[in-house]
């Protein structure tokens, strides 16, 4: 059974996903630990909730970015986990630290990438007036949400949606894409093949 490892810096809704496909069993996996770098995330109650244990590692404990890093590689070390999810997790994790966990790092991001990447991609998507909004799981790399796409689930936009109510549609369909991306991994199924991520079919 895979040991998964989730960072995320707040509400941790998509955190809440996977533990419940975990918990039901969908997910062939244990959740080991939930890192965080904000002290006062929700996604901390979640994990206490199911006895999952936290590693707070807050960027204002340390004196600059090198030993953030360096704290934040040794949690995540600790954990020996098979597979680290970026379930909205707001830092950029430097190179050295993507490359220390190359092809075992995923990554949710409300648009359809490459479009929108970066901060606030729902009203990024509203202001350019794309029709098809939606939601990427994919492999983390050294630039910002640039990776190897995994799956992508699209959106239709409405005429009088806001920032908001696009938000809460397409956080739907992550829910959904976050634990199948993850059970995905789980089951050996992915391969990545320079930018292309090759989903294997279930083994009979
Ligand atoms: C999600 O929209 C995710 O795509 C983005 O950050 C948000 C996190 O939401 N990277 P939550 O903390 O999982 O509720």
């Amino acid at each position: 059974m895979k040991r998964i490892a989730v960072l995320a810096s707040g509400r941790g809704s998509n955190f809440q996903a996977i533990i419940e496909r975990v918990s039901d069993k969908t997910i062939p996996a244990e959740i080991v630990c939930l890192i965080t770098d904000n002290p006062s995330a929700y996604a901390i109650e979640r994990a206490s909730a199911h006895n999952i244990p936290v590693s707070v590692v807050s960027f204002s404990d340390y004196a600059d970015r090198e030993s953030y890093n360096k704290a934040l590689e040794h949690a995540m070390r600790a954990c020996d986990a098979d597979l680290f999810v970026l379930a909205g997790y707001m830092r950029l994790l430097k190179p050295e630290t993507v490359r220390a966990f190359a092809g075992k790092m995923i990554n949710i991001h409300p648009a359809l990438l490459p479009s929108f990447s970066g901060l606030h991609a729902q009203q990024q998507a509203l202001d350019y007036g794309v029709k098809i909004a939606g939601c990427t799981v994919h492999f983390v790399d050294e630039g910002m949400d640039t990776g190897p796409i995994i799956l992508q689930y699209p959106v239709v936009v409405m005429n009088d949606d806001t920032e908001d109510s696009l938000a809460a549609r397409i956080m739907e369909f992550e829910h959904r894409a976050l634990p199948e991306a993850v059970k995905l991994f789980c089951e050996d199924r992915l391969e990545i093949s320079g930018r292309k991520v090759i989903v294997h079919d279930a083994q009979a």
